[in-house]
């Protein structure tokens, strides 16, 4: 299929905690995407040292690092048709309060730093955060039926 992506999703400490894990899985069953891979996990250090080097520098670096070891986190591997960017949209900003209501940050978040998911941005970003957070036999090659329903017949066959 032309287009067809895999995105990585971290549904962060705070959903867990305010019991919105069910809520953010749905949404995204519900647009037609596929759940390639999904499982829940304590990060550590030196993941989080790696997955947030971009932002070592940054004042709240030491703050984002606690906030994500504060609890475990559900990690999942999205697939559709140009998913990177649909995931974006579905997502928000990162700043909450400027997230459009219907984004799950502009339902569900307050806050800059305690934003409920954290998403790729790109597709080079996507396949190195797949890869720092799944092996090949957790993610999953599988026939999704409903896809005959959610895409049309060119987007399926092309
Ligand atoms: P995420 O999409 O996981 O990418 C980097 C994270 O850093 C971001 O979501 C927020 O959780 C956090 N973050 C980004 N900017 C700020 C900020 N200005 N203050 C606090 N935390 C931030």
């Amino acid at each position: 299929m032309p287009g067809l992506e895999r995105t990585l999703i971290i549904v962060k400490p705070d959903a867990l905690q305010r019991n919105l894990l069910g809520r953010i899985i749905t949404r995204f069953e519900e647009k037609g995407l596929k759940i390639a891979g999904i499982k829940m996990m304590q990060l550590s250090d030196e993941i989080l040292d790696e997955h947030y080097s971009h932002h070592k520098d940054k004042p709240f670096f030491d703050d984002l690092k606690g906030f994500m070891k504060s609890s475990p986190v559900v990690l999942m591997v999205l697939e559709g048709v140009d998913v990177i960017e649909t995931v974006r949209l579905i997502v928000g900003p990162t700043n909450a309060r400027e997230a459009q209501a219907g984004s799950i940050r502009g339902d569900f978040s307050m806050s800059k730093s305690n934003n409920i998911v954290h998403a790729s941005d790109s597709l080079d970003t996507a396949q190195v955060e797949i890869k720092r957070f799944f092996t090949e036999e957790e993610l999953f090659d599988y026939r999704k039926d409903d896809w005959n329903w959610v895409y049309s017949e060119d987007e399926l066959s092309a």
